[in-house]
């Protein structure tokens, strides 16, 4: 058997192939359109690996995916493939209503005409995991309790409004078609392979090029840290033993303002990697105009998946920051190498002044 893995080439989905095959005799079928944010240099130690196929194309290609789904007797598929970069769907939002909506409702439409046509015994064991984010509940309160499974949807930009449409279609999906899914909602991941214009991949690319620190408004905006391969574990498991129709909160217990992160990642590279002139890397902080609408703080709280599927992350926000850092220091012709002519347009944009 194989299960079927969308956005495989981005961040989170790399990581979860790779784990994968590493812990399983399981292939997996890849399928990634490759936008700016899908890089095949993730999987580049797969080559010649068997148990590794590759499809480049669309989640929302019914046709493609009805047919792979087939000819390679797919058991479940995990969706992360998405647009994912807040920033940019505020300056774009057309995208992000085409891959995450559309193309959501695409992927589900092959896959309930394909698990209409299994055996009952192959229907039953059938699962569809929907990869989600924290951010479909909208914004917390500094005081107030963090994000249970029955938190209000209040998503507030248009890549959160797009995740949160995707996720109530698949909810629809299980009501109205029995279709045999699992939803996942996780707060914010940090590890290998992380494209550079989400925080931390960036200040840390940043810094070492001698670059700003850019710090959107006051820097005391809160997100929930989860080490990338603790949500790849969480979402193994929950594929495994997760309840059919229900969702998952994922998260890290780590709440951390984002100017605490910043001045963390700058202390590890004083350490690691110290600059020429002596000075601390905060010294390249720069506070820079806030993001539209900006949440104030996500927390997840992850009671659930903990009592009902025994999962816990296994970092530390201490650890797994140290790794990542290292991560960047020793990977520099990764980075050079996704550091494209359209990521150069992106930054130029996005902060220009
Ligand atoms: P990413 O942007 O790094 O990767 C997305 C991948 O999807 C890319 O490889 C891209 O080429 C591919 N893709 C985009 N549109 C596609 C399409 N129409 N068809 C096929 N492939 C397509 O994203 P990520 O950070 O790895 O996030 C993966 C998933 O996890 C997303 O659904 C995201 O909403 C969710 N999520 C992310 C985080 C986070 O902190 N990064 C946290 C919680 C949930
Ligand atoms: O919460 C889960 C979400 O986390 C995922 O669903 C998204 O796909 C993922 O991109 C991430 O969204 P965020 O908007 O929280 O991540 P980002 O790294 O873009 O920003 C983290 C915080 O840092 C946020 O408060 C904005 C701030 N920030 C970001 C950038 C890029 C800055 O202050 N400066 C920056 O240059």
């Amino acid at each position: 058997m194989t299960i079927l893995v969308t956005g495989g080439a981005g961040f989170i989905g790399s990581n979860f192939v790779l784990d994968w095959l590493a812990q399983s005799q399981e292939s997996v079928v890849n399928v990634d359109k490759l936008t700016y944010a899908g890089n095949l240099a993730n999987l580049a130690s797969l080559q010649g690996n068997p148990g590794h196929i590759f499809v480049q194309g669309d989640i929302g290609d019914r046709a493609l995916i009805e047919k792979l789904l087939k000819q390679h007797q797919v058991r479940a598929v995990v969706n992360f493939a998405a647009e994912s970069h807040v920033d940019r769907s505020i300056h774009g939002p057309g995208e992000f209503i085409q891959t995450n909506i559309v193309g959501t409702f695409g992927l589900l439409e092959a896959v309930r005409a394909h698990v209409n046509g299994l055996s009952d015994t192959d229907k039953a064991a059938f699962r569809f995991l929907h990869v989600s984010t924290d951010e479909v509940y909208g914004s917390l309160s500094p005081d107030a309790a963090a994000f249970t499974e029955q938190h209000r949807y209040e998503p507030n930009s248009p890549y959160s409004a797009s995740k949160a449409a995707s996720d109530h279609l698949v909810r629809a999906y299980h009501h109205t078609y029995g279709l045999p899914v699992l939803t996942t909602n996780c707060s914010n991941n940090y590890g290998p392979y992380h494209f550079p214009e989400k925080l931390i991949p960036l200040m840390i690319v940043n810094a070492l090029a001698g670059k700003p620190l850019p710090v959107y408004g006051d820097g005391m905006q809160i997100r929930d840290w989860l080490y990338v391969k603790d949500h790849c574990s969480a979402i193994r498991r929950v594929l495994e033993a997760g309840r059919l129709g229900e969702t998952y909160n994922v998260g890290g217990w780590n709440e951390k303002p984002n100017i605490e992160i910043v001045r963390t990642i700058a202390s590890l590279l004083d350490g690691l990697r110290p600059r020429a002139d002596g000075k601390s890397y905060a010294e390249q902080i720069s506070y820079v105009t806030d993001r539209l609408g900006h949440d104030r703080r996500y927390a997840i709280d992850a009671r659930k998946i903990e009592r009902e599927l025994g999962w816990k992350p296994a970092e530390t926000f201490e650890s797994g920051i140290r790794k990542t850092v290292q991560w960047y220091l020793d990977n520099q012709e990764w980075v050079a190498q996704v550091q494209s002519g359209s990521y150069r347009d992106w930054i130029a944009q996005q902060y220009q002044g």
